[in-house]
């Protein structure tokens, strides 16, 4: 399935269906716990309210991935999920797909972008943190294991909702 990409380098576009498996797997290579579920993925990839945005190289293989949720008359874009696969880290995929889900956010008119990080994930905090987000609230015992959280958000330029 050819889909359009939006933002480049690298490719960055979403997700198409048959991509399912490569999302289920890097989920798995990505995150101990707290896991999205094929199905779940296979909702999002339906859904009209999620974005699932990939990064690929030019071979077309994943290299990363973003899940974005909005929510009808909410300006609040809120990101899910970020993961990038541990061979391709620390070459800029997350920062190429968070530069992404900004835009996509903007395009549907939000004000802002949120998410949640666990509180010991130091690589993601400072991704976060270098790329103008501001922790906004404590989040206890947030996760599976019961590791606690931070909220994080940034607000978005333009087409403010
Ligand atoms: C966090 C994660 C998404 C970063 O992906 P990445 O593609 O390697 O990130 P980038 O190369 O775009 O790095 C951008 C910035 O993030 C920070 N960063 C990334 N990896 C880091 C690390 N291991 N240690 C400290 N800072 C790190 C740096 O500020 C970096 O900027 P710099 O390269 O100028 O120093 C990746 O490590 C990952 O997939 N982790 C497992 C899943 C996860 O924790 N997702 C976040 C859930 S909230």
């Amino acid at each position: 399935m050819n889909l359009p990409v939006i933002c480049k380098p690298p490719g960055i576009r979403l997700a198409g269906p048959d991509e399912l498996d490569a999302l289920v797997r890097l989920e798995h290579a990505s995150f101990d716990g707290d896991r999205m579920s094929r199905g779940q993925y296979r909702r999002h990839l339906a859904s009209s309210s999620a974005q699932v945005l990939v990064a690929v190289d030019a071979k077309r293989s994943l290299l990363g991935s973003a899940v974005v949720f909005f929510r009808e008359g909410s300006g609040v874009a809120r990101l899910y999920s970020l993961a990038t696969d541990p061979a391709a880290r620390g070459n800029g995929v997350a920062s190429a797909l968070l530069a992404a889900v900004e835009a996509a956010a903007r395009l549907r008119h939000c004000r802002c972008v949120r998410l949640e990080v666990r509180r010991d994930n130091a690589a993601a905090i400072a991704l976060y943190e270098r790329s103008g987000y501001r922790r906004t609230g404590f989040l206890e015992s947030y996760y599976e294991d019961g590791a606690d959280g931070w909220r994080y958000e940034k607000r978005l330029a333009t087409n403010m909702r």
